[in-house]
C-alpha cells in the first residue's frame, strides 16, 4: 500500500514531535496502564477486541500501544511530524513484549491526505486532541469520519469553546514560532501563575498533583503544559457544532464527555470527547 506523505502545513506547525519524543523517555507501566484507562473510556474493551485501529496524531503513540495491548487486531498509527513517527516506532518497539501480536505499521501522513479508497476503513478510528491542531478542524473531521466502516466507531477529543480561546490562540501562535528561550520563559511565568491560583482556591499541593497527573491519560504535566502553550494552529468546537456535524456526515452518538456550561478557560480549554457510530 503506497501512501502520499504531506508535510503542506506542518512548517506552521508548533514542534509537537520534540515534546513527544521528550515525554516518552517517562513511559513506563503506570503511564501505559493509565493510557489504557483512558482509552477504556471512550471505547470499551469487547468493542477493541479483534477490531482495526487508526490512531490519527499519535504524538507519542502510547494510545496507539494500550489499544493493542487490549486487544486490537491491528494498528495503523499515522502523524503528520516525523518526530511523532519515530518516537511512536520506537515505544512501540521498547513495549514490544506488551504490544503482543498485534500488527502495527507507523506512517507519516496528514489527515488530510487519508483517503479510505487508498488506506481502507476501519473499525476505530481514534484521534484524541488533535483535529483542533490541523488548522482546518472540520475538514479534518470530514477525513477522519472518512476513514470509518459503516457500524464503526469514531472517538475524538476536541477543545471545548472558551472565553479565552481567541487569547489562547493569540499567545500560541507567538510560542510556537518563538525562541525557546522565550518558550521557557512563558512556560515559567504560566507554571507560576498555575500555583498561585492552586494555592489561592486551596487546592491540593502542586507536588502531589504533579506526581498523580499520569493518570490522565498516562500523560505528564510539564510535557503537557509545553504541549497546550504552544499548540498552533489551535480551534475550538462545542458539543452542539460537533454533534451537528457528525450528525450530517452519517454518524449517530454513542457517548459523549462534554462541559456543557461554558467555561472561562483561564489555564486550559479542556477536551471533550465524542464517540459516535457510523451509520449504515
Ligand atoms: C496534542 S497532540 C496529541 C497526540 C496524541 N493523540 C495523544 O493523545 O497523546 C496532537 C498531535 O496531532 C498531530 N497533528 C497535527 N496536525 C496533524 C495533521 N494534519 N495530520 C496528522 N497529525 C497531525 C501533531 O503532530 C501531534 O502529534
Amino acid at each position: 500500500m503506497s501512501i502520499r506523505v504531506s508535510h503542506t502545513d506542518v512548517g506552521s506547525h508548533f514542534a509537537f514531535g520534540s515534546n513527544w519524543k521528550s515525554y516518552s523517555r517517562l513511559i513506563g507501566s503506570s503511564q501505559i496502564e493509565a493510557a489504557e484507562r483512558g482509552v477504556l473510556k471512550s471505547i470499551s474493551s469487547a468493542e477493541l477486541k479483534g477490531k482495526s485501529f487508526l490512531d490519527i496524531g499519535c504524538g507519542s503513540g502510547l494510545h496507539s500501544l494500550a489499544a493493542a495491548r487490549l486487544g486490537a487486531a491491528s494498528i495503523v498509527a499515522t502523524d503528520i511530524d516525523s518526530d511523532c513517527v519515530v518516537t511512536t516506532r520506537a515505544v512501540l518497539a521498547d513495549h514490544a513484549d506488551v504490544a503482543g501480536v498485534c500488527p502495527c505499521e507507523v506512517r507519516e501522513i496528514s489527515v488530510f491526505d487519508l483517503d479510505p479508497a487508498a488506506h481502507g476503513h476501519f473499525d476505530i478510528v481514534y484521534s484524541w486532541g488533535v483535529l483542533h491542531h490541523t488548522g482546518h478542524m472540520w475538514q479534518a473531521l470530514t477525513k477522519a469520519a472518512a476513514m470509518v466502516r459503516p457500524h464503526g466507531l469514531l472517538a475524538i477529543a476536541l477543545y471545548q469553546r472558551t472565553r479565552m480561546d481567541g487569547f489562547w490562540k493569540l499567545e500560541k501562535r507567538w510560542c510556537a514560532h518563538t525562541t525557546p528561550r522565550r518558550q521557557k520563559m512563558a512556560s515559567d511565568i504560566f507554571l507560576a501563575l498555575v500555583k498561585v491560583y492552586r494555592a489561592a482556591r486551596g487546592m491540593p499541593k502542586f507536588q502531589s498533583f504533579l506526581e498523580s497527573y499520569f493518570q490522565n491519560r498516562g500523560m505528564d504535566y510539564l510535557h503537557d503544559m509545553h504541549d497546550w502553550l504552544g499548540g498552533y494552529p489551535y480551534e475550538t468546537a462545542s458539543a452542539d457544532d460537533v454533534d451537528q456535524r457528525l450528525r450530517a456526515l452519517g454518524f449517530s452518538p454513542e457517548r459523549v464527555f462534554a462541559t456543557l456550561k461554558p467555561r472561562i478557560g483561564l489555564f486550559n480549554s479542556g477536551c471533550d470527547e465524542y464517540v459516535y457510530r457510523r451509520r449504515a
